[in-house]
């Protein structure tokens, strides 16, 4: 197990650090960014199907959820078709409308949870085109799919998953800028640009990674709060879920993630000095939005860690701690945010001595119901 780990403590922190590789593995080969094509089997097979779809369902679990919830955001502003993003165990129950005119997108990792399973094939039984998008080849979830696209992850040996999120975002933005120029919603120059900026994607992971040390002196800081409240707007609102939920599953540390805006109307009564909120303040994001977000939080003296882009000032003067990422157009932003959120729930729940790897009551891949 120890040479599996290749030299880092724990199956989570080498994940975290594949990123840059997993994300490069995903789009390799289906970019022509010279050409500005895409290549994906699975789609151009059934290029119709996206085309003529009324909507879009995704459905999925868990962190793969979260991803659609990204999608959901990418897809709608390339493609301008409606994205509605489902829990897998609630849609399978309520007898959901839907029909041969909807595409649905079953995300897993493992290509096995079973609610995701059972969903999709109620999908399949009303008329749906259903397109799986999981990272293990083979699995229950793939085959059952009419198509779909591997995410190229390798194997995801921790249970809190980390690089599956970010290839699930990559492929899904790939599907979308597919289906963005199938239907004429993107021009040629505005697809080359996308996928230059995709390409550039996994140097800047890298340079996310560098905030590692500096995530771990706050970790240091805040790994005995009993609550922690996550917050982002548009594309990393999601993210702001994510991170929540990454340090639930390890630390055990009860979190929350909100739309930023939304904070205004329940979390804030939580904010006291003994609160660390979590921000993600991007330039790109909403900025002034989040910023006046921020005003209000350490108005009410919580405590404040922000995510921003490289050089900010703003932000600076106001947060207790920032962390930098590198700057990227909006859309892609949640390929970078996420990963100090990763390492930060990684390094508390090290330093409170918890199995990392194996958190209490989570599997892996919930095969049952
Ligand atoms: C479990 C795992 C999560 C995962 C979720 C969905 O809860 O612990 O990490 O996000 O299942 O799994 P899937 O394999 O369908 O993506």
């Amino acid at each position: 197990e120890q040479i599996e780990k290749g030299g880092y403590p724990h199956f989570m922190l080498k994940e975290i650090y594949e990123q840059p590789q997993a994300i490069r593995d995903t789009f390799r080969g289906r970019m022509r960014e010279n050409k500005g094509m895409i290549k994906m089997a699975g789609v151009d097979d059934h290029i119709d199907k996206f085309i003529n779809a009324k909507r879009l369902v995704i459905l999925a679990c868990g962190t793969s959820w979260h991803a659609g919830l990204v999608a959901e955001y990418i897809i709608e502003e390339l493609v301008r078709v409606p994205v509605e993003v489902e829990y897998a165990s609630e849609f399978r129950y309520r007898n959901p409308v839907i029909d041969k005119d909807d595409v649905v997108i079953a995300i897993s990792q493992s290509g096995e949870t079973a609610d995701t399973m059972a969903a999709m094939k109620l999908a399949k039984e009303k008329g749906a085109f259903v397109f799986g998008v999981c990272n293990v080849v083979g699995s229950s979830i793939s085959r059952e799919a009419h198509a779909g696209a591997y995410t190229h992850a390798g194997p995801e040996i921790g249970v809190a998953s980390t690089k599956a999120f970010t290839t699930q975002i990559t492929v899904l933005t790939l599907l979308g800028l597919k289906v963005a120029k199938a239907k004429g919603r993107i021009s040629t120059s505005d697809l080359h640009m996308h996928l230059e900026e995709l390409r550039l994607i996994p140097e800047k992971v890298e340079e996310a990674l560098k905030s590692n040390d500096h995530v771990k002196e706050i970790a240091e800081v805040y790994k005995n709060a009993s609550n922690c409240l996550y917050l982002g707007r548009g594309f990393n609102f999601p993210v702001a879920l994510e991170g929540a939920l990454k340090l639930k599953e390890i630390s055990y540390i009860h979190a929350e993630g909100y739309p930023a805006a939304e904070m205004k109307h329940g979390p804030i009564a939580l904010i006291d000095e003994h609160m660390p909120v979590i921000v993600i303040a991007t330039r790109r994001g909403h900025y002034d939005k989040v910023v006046s977000n921020i005003q209000e939080i350490k108005s009410r003296k919580g405590k404040i860690i922000a995510i921003v882009t490289q050089g900010d000032v703003t932000v600076k003067e106001l947060a207790d701690h920032v962390i930098e990422v590198p700057e990227v157009m909006d859309s892609m932003s949640p390929l970078l945010t996420t990963i100090p959120l990763q390492l930060l729930s990684y390094h508390i729940a090290v330093m409170l001595g918890k199995n990392v790897d194996q958190p209490r009551n989570l599997a892996k891949s919930v095969t049952v119901e």
